[in-house]
């Protein structure tokens, strides 16, 4: 479904990614992990159109997608999240997920809108200030919320779990579980906790300084020494 091939993104000087390949086939659930500043977020930058990178390939389905605008990503089926939730200010949470399906789909569908607030809580929260009147679980339920109304077939997940409390985290998990066992749709997930990761993913992707060292099972991730000591920023010189 998708497959990044070489792709080196540069930042003035810094080298955010050497030569990256990734491979998410349809239906997969994959983790994308490593030390902070490795590089993960901006993966997802150059997927959704944010970066554009100095070199390499991107397909999507059947589509070159490194030519695509963000919006023609968009509509193609790509939606992610960001790791700081970012709701339109001024709006309720429901209009927020209706300018989110119609920048997706093209079109507006008020029950496909209360289906997803249904499906993630958010019912009671529907008209509710979307910037100033929710908690942190909630808005982290909106920016899943927002990506979803665009109607994707791939669904990039940037830290949707970071910050939350234990029991909020488990809850919110299990619903990302559930999500990903009804709809079939491909899912790629940022996360730094392991117990997650192996939760949820078939496969792992670690990046460190901005390229790709293992690409494997989790199990099998979390057990190699190297990996780990990345992981965990305990380098040896
Ligand atoms: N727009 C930008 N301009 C300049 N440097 C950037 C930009 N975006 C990211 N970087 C740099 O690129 C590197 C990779 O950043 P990125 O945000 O992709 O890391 P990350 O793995 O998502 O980290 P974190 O776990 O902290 O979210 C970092 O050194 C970061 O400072
Ligand atoms: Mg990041």
């Amino acid at each position: 479904m998708l497959q990044l091939e070489d792709i080196s993104v540069a930042f003035g000087g810094l080298a955010a990614l050497s030569n990256v390949n990734l491979r998410v086939d349809n239906g997969e659930f994959v983790g994308l992990v490593g030390p902070n500043g490795a590089g993960k977020t901006t993966v997802f930058n150059v997927i959704s159109g944010l970066v554009k990178p100095t070199a390499g390939n991107a397909r999507f389905i059947a589509m070159d997608l490194l030519k695509q605008p963000i919006h023609a990503r968009a509509r193609a089926g790509i939606a992610r999240t960001f790791q700081i939730p970012q709701p339109l200010h001024e709006l309720t949470v429901r209009q927020n997920l209706i300018v989110a399906q119609k920048f997706g789909t093209g079109h507006s569908d008020p029950k496909r809108i209360d289906e997803i607030l249904d499906f993630l809580g958010l019912t009671e929260r529907a008209e509710r200030n979307a910037a100033n009147d929710l908690a942190l679980t909630e808005h982290k339920a909106l920016e899943v919320g927002k990506a979803l109304a665009t109607d994707p077939k791939l669904l990039l997940l940037d830290e949707a779990l970071a910050g939350l409390e234990t029991t909020g985290k488990r809850q919110f998990t299990q619903m990302i579980k559930q999500l990903h066992e009804e709809t079939g749709l491909a899912i790629v997930i940022i996360e730094h906790d392991i117990e997650t990761i192996s939760e949820l993913c078939q496969r792992a992707v670690v990046l460190d300084f901005g390229k790709v060292i293992a690409d494997e099972t989790p199990e099998r991730i979390f057990r190699d020494p190297e990996v780990m000591r990345s992981y965990t920023g305990e380098r040896s010189a």
